[in-house]
Order: C-alpha cells, then sequence, then structure tokens
C-alpha cells in the first residue's frame, strides 16, 4: 500500500538484521516494540519472561484497521483507523502495568521510521524527539539510543502517562503527512 518492497526482498538488502522469533528477539538489552499496536499487548504479555528486566522502547499506535470502520479520512484509501485505548489510557501504559517488571519507555512513535533513525534527514536534525516512562535509566538508555541515530534534542515528557499525548499525535501527524503529501519527510519542534 505505501509502495515498500516485499520483506523477502528488503531483509535480502540487509544482510545485518537477522530474523528471530519473539521471546529470541527479546534477548537483547534493549527490545523495540514495532509490533501492530492491536496486537502488541498481548504479543508482548506471552514473552512476559524473556522481557523481564529489559528496557522496551515501545513504538506502537494503538490502531484498529478495518475497512468496514467509518472513520472518514482524505486518504487515498478514504479511512482512518480507530485510535483504542486513548484519552484516559495508552499502549505504552497497558504495556507497563501488564509487565511490571519491564522497563517501558514511549518513544520514536512521533516519527516515521526512516527519520527516528535519521533525524538529520529533515533540516539538518533540528527537531524534538519525546520519550515519557516511570524508569530514569531506562529513558537515558533511550535517549542515548536516540543521540546515536544523530537526535540532539530529546525532550523527556515525564511519567509513562504522557504515552497518552504522544499516541493520539498520530491522527495529527497522519494530518501533516497527507497536506505535505505522501513520501514528505517532517519532524515536529518544540520551540522554547
Ligand atoms: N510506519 C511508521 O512510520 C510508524 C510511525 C509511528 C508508529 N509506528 C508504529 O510502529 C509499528 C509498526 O509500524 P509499521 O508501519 O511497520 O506497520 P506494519 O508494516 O503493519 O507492521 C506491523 C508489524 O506487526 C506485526 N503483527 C501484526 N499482527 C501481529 C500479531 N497478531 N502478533 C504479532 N505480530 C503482529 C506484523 O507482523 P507480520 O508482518 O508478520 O504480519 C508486522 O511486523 C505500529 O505499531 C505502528 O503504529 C509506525
Amino acid at each position: 500500500m505505501m509502495g515498500n518492497p516485499p520483506y523477502k526482498q528488503w531483509l535480502a538488502d540487509h544482510p545485518g538484521i537477522t530474523l528471530l522469533p519473539f521471546n529470541e528477539a527479546a534477548a537483547d538489552e534493549i527490545v523495540i516494540n514495532g509490533i501492530d499496536g492491536h496486537n502488541a499487548l498481548n504479543t508482548l504479555t506471552a514473552i512476559a519472561d524473556a522481557l523481564s528486566g529489559k528496557v522496551l522502547i515501545d513504538y506502537a499506535v494503538p490502531y484498529i484497521y478495518g475497512a468496514e470502520m467509518e472513520h472518514p479520512w482524505p486518504t487515498p484509501w478514504g479511512t482512518m483507523p480507530k485510535l483504542d485505548p486513548y484519552d484516559t489510557d495508552s499502549l505504552g501504559e497497558q504495556i507497563q502495568r501488564a509487565l511490571p517488571d519491564v522497563k517501558v519507555v514511549k518513544s520514536f512513535v512521533t516519527q516515521e521510521q526512516e527519520t527516528v533513525v535519521n533525524p538529520k534527514a529533515i533540516g539538518g536534525g533540528d527537531h524534538t524527539v519525546f520519550v515519557a516512562g516511570e524508569h530514569a535509566d531506562a529513558k537515558r538508555t533511550a535517549t542515548e539510543l536516540l543521540t546515536a541515530y544523530g537526535w540532539s534534542d530529546v525532550l523527556d515528557l515525564g511519567g509513562i502517562v504522557s504515552a497518552r499525548g504522544m499516541e493520539m499525535y498520530a491522527g495529527m501527524h497522519s494530518a501533516i503527512g497527507l497536506a505535505l503529501g505522501l513520501g514528505n519527510h517532517f519532524g515536529v519542534k518544540v520551540v522554547r
């Protein structure tokens, strides 16, 4: 739909990437959750033991997709997914509650994948990325990773409750992306 190559082809072009079952992928000290948001909680809960004590950077937006849903939006495909939960809860909080031994950091989620890992591709990197979570050491780890990617403005939004705002930003991100045209990357900058 977005013009991405088939995964098999992408994997062949990126020999440094290894595909592993979830519990084996969780063996590293830092784990990034890029699972479809609606299915992330069940999938992560099933590998709770493997994740115990780890830093889990949660990138997922808890979207429910369904062409039959009535969420008209000027996307090329005519609808927008439904966000669930929102307002009074977030996926980041749900994961932290379900996995109390895991240090969840909500981050990355305000950017597209290409620019999370290459922020300097936009405005020379002069824009802002966010972290939120209950564990200061885990937020430091996430910030170090972001710095290694090239980020210079990492704003700590406090506790995991801030995941609500980060996930709800997804609608605004889509609106800006559609206004600029698909494929045009952008960032947000907090001016202060
Ligand atoms: N794309 C972006 O720029 C962007 C921006 C912000 C946040 N995010 C978030 O990042 C995550 C990945 O985004 P994406 O664009 O890469 O989406 P995607 O292409 O749809 O990838 C979703 C991933 O979730 C897996 N998955 C789906 N259902 C599953 C289930 N029941 N159990 C286990 N795994 C399941 C899929 O595995 P299979 O391939 O095997 O089906 C796939 O690897 C999403 O949560 C999205 O909200 C993405």
